[in-house]
């Protein structure tokens, strides 16, 4: 298949990308580079470097490309930042979806896959969450995710859009070739890497009065390559109807386990203190994903935390200070 990957030069889009390549389909990435990294796109693939925001731009790729399906990473995806700018999140992650929505359709292509989160179910009733637990976002990044995932069936009732959605849980590790390198960093497993590799004096563990057993948050790791998988059964699913599943490895680690895990794989001691909580941040998230590995029989081959870590790990030893440098973004 032709595919265009919104965000492939992202941490989760490129190991996506790199995997459709490897699978024989033509992948067209448009990144601008604003969080993603040039060196991240797979050699394989194109990249058009334009803002998702510019209509023409699409439009013209559209034309030129031809698309079979759209794989829609881009988009903001930080909790803590998005309960500080709220309108950020609402304009990227919708504004600019519902646009790249109507691309599609001007021109014909009915096949998605989407980029949602477990930021959907806010403060969960049920562990491990389920897909038909009730949606109750408590941040402004996991309200902009929900809205379009309600848009998706009006669109397919109306222009015959299908898509997959897909619930991602705590992307974590990396592959031979892609790892996580965002700047800044907020997340816990590089933050902990870089503590371990000297590049940062301590590491936060951000609540400790949660209503969890050690009093900090727990979440589900899932190995980005795991995810990655996915995403290919979920393109072959597609013509099938459409769904929404969760991904994540139905078990949950508190931020002292992940820390625990950190330590034991780098033999470093990293310092952690005890910091606020950051706002947003539910107590629990840790998924069930029965749903498709019922349907499409995925199966995770990493979901050992100490393997997932240990693979940031390798990664992070090898790229210390992340991609090479690219051209500012776009303006
Ligand atoms: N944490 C710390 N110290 C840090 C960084 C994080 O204690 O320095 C804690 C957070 O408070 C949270 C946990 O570690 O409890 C994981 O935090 P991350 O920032 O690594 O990840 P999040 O759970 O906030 O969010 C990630 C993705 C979101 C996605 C969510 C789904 O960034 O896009 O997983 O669970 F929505």
């Amino acid at each position: 298949m032709r595919l265009i990957v919104t965000g492939g030069a992202g941490y989760i889009g490129s190991v996506v990308a790199d995997q459709l390549v490897a699978g024989g389909h033509k992948v067209i990435v448009v990144d601008d580079l604003r969080k993603g990294h040039a060196a991240a796109v797979p050699p394989n693939a194109q990249h058009a470097r334009f803002d998702l925001a510019d209509t023409a731009a699409l439009d013209a790729l559209f034309d030129r490309t031809a698309p079979d399906a759209v794989l829609h990473f881009a988009a903001y995806s930080l909790v803590g930042e998005s309960v500080q700018r709220p309108d950020r999140y609402y304009h990227n992650n919708v504004t600019v979806t519902l646009g790249l929505l109507d691309a599609m359709q001007r021109h014909g292509v009915r096949r998605l896959v989407f980029s949602s989160t477990a930021a959907v179910y806010g403060d969960p009733q049920r562990i491990p969450i389920v897909e038909d637990e009730p949606t109750a976002p408590t941040n402004p990044y996991g309200a902009t995710k929900l809205a379009i995932e309600q848009a998706l069936p009006w669109y397919e009732a109306a222009f015959g859009l299908r898509f997959v959605s897909l619930r991602y849980f705590n992307a974590a590790g990396a592959t031979d070739r892609l790892g996580e390198d965002h700047d800044p960093e907020s997340h816990l497993i590089p933050l902990l890497l870089q503590v371990a590799l000297g590049q940062r004096p301590y590491a936060e563990i951000f609540g400790t009065d949660y209503p969890t057993p050690d009093g900090t948050c727990i979440r589900d790791y899932i190995h980005v390559s795991d995810l990655a998988e996915a995403h290919v059964l979920a393109l072959e699913a597609l013509d099938h109807g459409s769904r929404i599943y969760n991904l994540g490895n139905g078990a949950g680690f508190s931020v002292r386990e992940v820390l625990e895990t950190a330590r034991r794989v780098t033999g470093h001691p990293i310092p952690a203190v005890e910091a606020p909580r950051r706002p947003g941040d539910p107590p629990r998230l840790v998924a069930a994903s029965d749903r498709i590995v019922a349907e499409l029989g995925w199966r995770p081959r990493f979901p050992d935390l100490e393997a997932i870590v240990g693979s940031a790990w390798e990664w992070a030893r090898r790229h210390p200070t992340g991609y090479p440098e690219e051209d500012g973004p776009l303006e």
